[in-house]
């Protein structure tokens, strides 16, 4: 049976760009997909095509059952999408902007009130939440248009980037939010640029690269496909971060990433205990000092780096003051890391 969102085969074109290029996608009801994937890899893209705000070319999906291509409205009734349908209105207050979402989706006055205080509360928008909408900034629109997308626990929810420019908090109460709807069946499709929240809310990933899935499974199921174990070294001086870099080539199975602010540098190796001690001995044999060093797991950052060939955004997790939506996502064309 296929799940609450099912695609097979979606392609859509811009011009000479296939942003997607035949995607196949299946999420089981009451599970989350987390969709991974460098910038202009087609996830929102994907989602839209999902929340019929775009026609693909060609293919075809359902979500909850219902065919997107075929009854669009359908679909929109039974879906929720942070950033795209809620649209703030500016004069109303954030209270009555979330009260206002619960009666459109017919829910019960009082029912809405407790949700948009609630909601109000995890966001951290409860002292604002009885003034205008327009006197909020970039990043508290953000979260009222968050909290209007959680208004409602809808079968089927899609959030494309749902804590790009939220604080660590905020992003927590989130991805409390998140866990909640999803313990009451909900069904949520998610793109994300940090690996730490697909590993801690999604069941399944998917990694998408120029249009297509090129790896899918659980995180543990892709962290094992990488295999191997990491050495990671954190060097004590700046400077003697190239002669490392060069010591851990000779031991490693694979590329050197490098971490410039944090001086720490990461190889995949084979070779477990023993290999570290002769790593060590050989930086200490070239004079490098050390901080740290150790031996890890693969994590799903060493994951997108070995599908992709480059780290996932780096963009810091800092309050935005932007638009809402996708004012921190936008895409530069998806560069080949040189390999
Ligand atoms: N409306 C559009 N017109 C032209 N090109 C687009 C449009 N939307 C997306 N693209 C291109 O399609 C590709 C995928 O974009 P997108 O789905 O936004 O990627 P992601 O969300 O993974 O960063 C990119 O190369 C992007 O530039
Ligand atoms: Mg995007």
């Amino acid at each position: 049976m296929p799940g609450a969102i099912h695609a097979e085969g979606l392609v859509k074109t811009f011009g000479d760009v296939r942003a997607l290029d035949g995607v196949d996608l299946d999420v089981p009801e009451g599970t989350v997909l987390g969709l991974l994937g460098p910038n202009g890899a087609g996830k929102t893209t994907a989602v839209r095509c999902l929340t019929t705000l775009l026609t693909p070319d060609s293919g075809k999906a359902t979500v909850a059952g219902i065919d997107v291509l075929k009854h669009p409205n359908e679909v929109r009734r039974s879906i929720g999408l942070s950033g795209q349908f809620a649209a703030v209105d500016e004069y109303l207050t954030g209270r009555e902007n979330l009260q206002m979402v619960g009666q459109l989706y017919q829910m019960r006055a009082k029912a809405a009130k407790a949700r948009a205080a609630e909601l109000l509360e995890r966001f951290g928008l409860a002292d604002a939440a009885d003034r205008p909408a327009k006197t909020y900034s970039g990043g508290m629109r953000r979260r009222l248009d968050l909290a209007a997308a959680l208004i409602v626990s809808p079968p089927v929810m899609f959030m494309d980037e749902p804590t790009t420019g939220l604080d660590p908090r905020n992003r927590q109460s989130l991805w409390d939010v998140i866990q909640e709807l999803v313990a009451g069946g909900t069904t949520l499709l998610l793109t994300t640029q940090y690996l730490e929240e697909a590993d801690k809310l999604a069941h399944d990933i998917c990694v998408v690269d120029h249009g297509r899935v090129i790896a899918r499974g659980t995180s543990d199921q892709l962290k094992a496909q990488t295999g191997g174990e990491r050495v990671e070294v954190v060097v004590h001086e700046r400077d003697h971060m190239a002669t490392a870099r060069q010591v851990l080539a000779g031991f490693g199975k694979g590329e050197t990433t490098v971490e410039e602010h944090t001086r720490k540098l990461t190889v995949p190796v084979t070779g477990g205990a023993k290999l570290l001690a002769e790593v060590i001995r050989e930086l200490d044999a070239r004079g490098i000092e050390i901080d740290d060093i150790g031996l890890r797991r693969p994590t799903l950052d060493d994951v997108f780096i070995s599908l992709t060939g480059h780290v996932a955004e780096e963009t810091g997790p800092t309050a935005g003051t932007e638009g809402a939506d996708e004012a921190t996502t936008s895409a530069p064309s998806a560069k080949e890391a040189g390999k």
